[in-house]
């Protein structure tokens, strides 16, 4: 398989924790690949059209998008214990906190746009203040539910890939105060080997 990939991006990284969790590593070429959104890579087009990293080319050559996808196709691969449970309330609460965390990820990465991409000239501080404010509203939410991320699913792989993200570009908003609970679970999470071999970087 062939997983188009930056080392900086937090969608690729929960893709890799989960081929890490699941044993799937060895399986994966990775494509080194450029995104940004100022400039389309139309190369990367005739992979997939919405021109989003990643994308995970199967052997039997269907190319699959977006992370969430791919992320449940590698659980697919290899037998138990499954990242997405197969059903019943586990699977819900799993899938509401995987849509959580990419939530916090698409207002995180939209911010981290604005100011690191956007001409200065340009820059809308009231839309960048709404983007934070998700993302502050959902650690909250976090802290006060961490009951719902005990388990190692697809969910708290995704809770863990966000917060990782958080620590990569926006450590001066320092999101562990004021919740201890969430700090304190992400600890041991960082420190899975998954998360080591995939920790983010320019
Ligand atoms: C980043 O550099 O923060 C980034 C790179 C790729 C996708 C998303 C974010």
């Amino acid at each position: 398989m062939k997983l188009y990939y930056s080392p900086a991006s937090p969608f690729v990284r929960k893709v890799l924790v989960c081929a890490y969790e699941r044993g799937l590593e060895g399986r994966i070429e990775q494509i080194t690949t450029k995104v940004v959104p100022s400039e389309p890579n139309r190369e990367y087009a005739r992979v997939t059209p919405l021109m989003k990293l990643p994308a995970l080319q199967c052997d039997d050559g269907l190319v699959l998008f977006d992370s969430v996808v791919i992320c449940e196709y590698l659980d697919s691969l290899s037998k138990a214990p499954r990242l997405f449970p197969p059903e019943g309330p586990a699977r819900w609460r799993a899938l509401r906190m995987h849509a959580l965390a990419d939530g916090i990820l698409d207002a995180a990465v939209l911010g981290r746009y604005e100011t690191a991409v956007r001409p200065a000239e340009s820059r809308w501080d009231a839309w960048l203040k709404g983007q934070l404010a998700k993302v502050d509203q959902s650690l909250d939410f976090l802290e006060a539910n961490l009951r719902e991320v005990e388990e190692l699913d697809i969910g708290a792989v995704a809770v863990g890939c966000a917060l990782g993200y958080l620590d990569f570009r926006y450590a001066d908003r320092r999101w562990r105060d004021g919740r201890p609970q969430l700090a304190a679970w992400f600890e041991p999470m960082s420190r899975r080997p998954s998360f080591v071999k995939t920790v983010p970087h320019a």
